[in-house]
């Protein structure tokens, strides 16, 4: 079949086998069809809405060893930081003055959060601005330590598997990490309750196009409410240093062909995708994505939350990242709205 028609069937049915989905990975031939199809379908779910979420990154310590991480455990140049809980709520106050219906609390794994502060930071949360959403994206965690953060008022987690394949997490993980973990924290995360955002980097080293066949088949298995992917982007202070970034035309090309495939999906257009090209976050909405994460984090600690190299809006204040993406948003023919933003469902759009 030409990928034109691939475009057109992936469109009208969401399914493609997997010698498809290959075909239509490995050609930017038609790219274009695909952005229109992808535009197309998330105008007819989400109109020309995106939501924000405001990213808190509140401490860049972490036991994990990550081999693309530039926060892993073993990379001595990272200048280490912590948020305290009266920092973390003043960037929530922040936020909610500026517009924001969720907070998303981003760390390295830090065992200086122990489930029972993490649990006090997100019930004052919840008492502060009880019409928010409270995201967490710690990492791996029991069952029972993710049942009580739904307790205390979490609503949503944010665990990218990072690769579906168990060579391939071999690969960019050390052995204490596995995917079947991984997958359990996520299947646990679901079952408990939480809207969950999985996802990949895209051209990770040792990345190959069946290893995206099986991301996306993972995905369909687990029904997600949010979809993150990026760009994978070198730091020198890992042992990838010597790999190079992931491209952006395979990132925007996965977008639309995930909106396509799931409709209802929240995709965030990320900062990696803005990192490795100036008009990136425009381009991925324009792709299919609906989401956009400015950082609300204290500007001073902005450049050490430094996963990899030259990352934007590490130099604004707060209120100056939020006006620059709404223009941003607004350049690319969309709308930010102040709204809590939940997955649309088949019977709502
Ligand atoms: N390049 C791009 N994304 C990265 N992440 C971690 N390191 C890198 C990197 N070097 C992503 C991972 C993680 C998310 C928080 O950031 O996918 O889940
Ligand atoms: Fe952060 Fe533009 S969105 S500086």
């Amino acid at each position: 079949m030409k990928t034109m028609e691939l475009a057109e069937k992936l469109a009208a049915t969401r399914e493609l086998s997997d010698e498809e989905l290959r075909q239509i990975l490995e050609t930017d031939e038609f790219d274009q069809t695909l952005f229109n199809l992808a535009d197309k379908r998330r105008r007819e779910v989400y109109w020309d809405e995106v939501y924000v979420r405001g990213l808190i990154e509140f401490t860049n310590f972490c036991r994990n060893n990550c081999y693309y991480c530039g926060i892993r455990r073993d990379n001595r140049n990272a200048e280490r930081y912590r948020l305290s809980r009266e920092e973390i709520l003043d960037c929530c106050e922040e936020g909610y003055r500026l517009g924001f219906r969720t907070f998303v609390l981003q760390g390295g794994e830090d065992p200086y959060y122990t489930d029972s502060l993490i649990c006090d930071i997100v019930s004052e949360i919840r008492a502060r601005f009880p019409d928010c959403a409270i995201t967490l994206s710690i990492g791996e965690k029991s069952r029972d330590s993710y049942q009580a953060f739904f307790d205390a008022g979490a609503n949503r987690y944010l665990l990218r598997h990072e690769t579906a394949d168990e060579l391939h997490y071999a690969k960019l993980h050390p052995d204490s990490m596995s995917l079947a973990n991984r997958k359990r924290c996520l299947f646990d995360l679901k079952d408990i309750g939480f809207q969950v955002g999985s996802g990949f980097m895209v051209g990770s080293p040792y990345q190959t196009t069946d290893n995206i066949v099986a991301d996306i088949r993972f995905l369909q298995e687990l029904q997600p409410h949010m979809i993150g992917i990026g760009p994978y982007i070198t730091h020198a202070d890992t042992p990838f240093s010597n790999f190079e970034s992931g491209s952006m035309t395979l990132t925007l090309r996965l977008i639309a062909i995930l909106r396509l495939m799931f409709p209802y999906a929240l995709i965030p257009s990320t900062t990696a995708l803005g990192t490795i090209h100036p008009q990136g976050r425009e381009l991925g909405l324009k792709a299919g994505a609906n989401v956009v994460m400015p950082n609300l984090s204290p500007v001073g600690v902005r450049k050490l939350y430094a996963l990899y190299e030259n990352k934007i809006c590490t130099g604004e204040e707060a209120a100056q990242c939020r006006g620059c993406l709404e223009r941003r948003v607004l350049s690319a023919g969309y709308r930010i709205v102040t709204a809590v933003g939940n997955a649309k469902t088949e019977t709502e759009s």
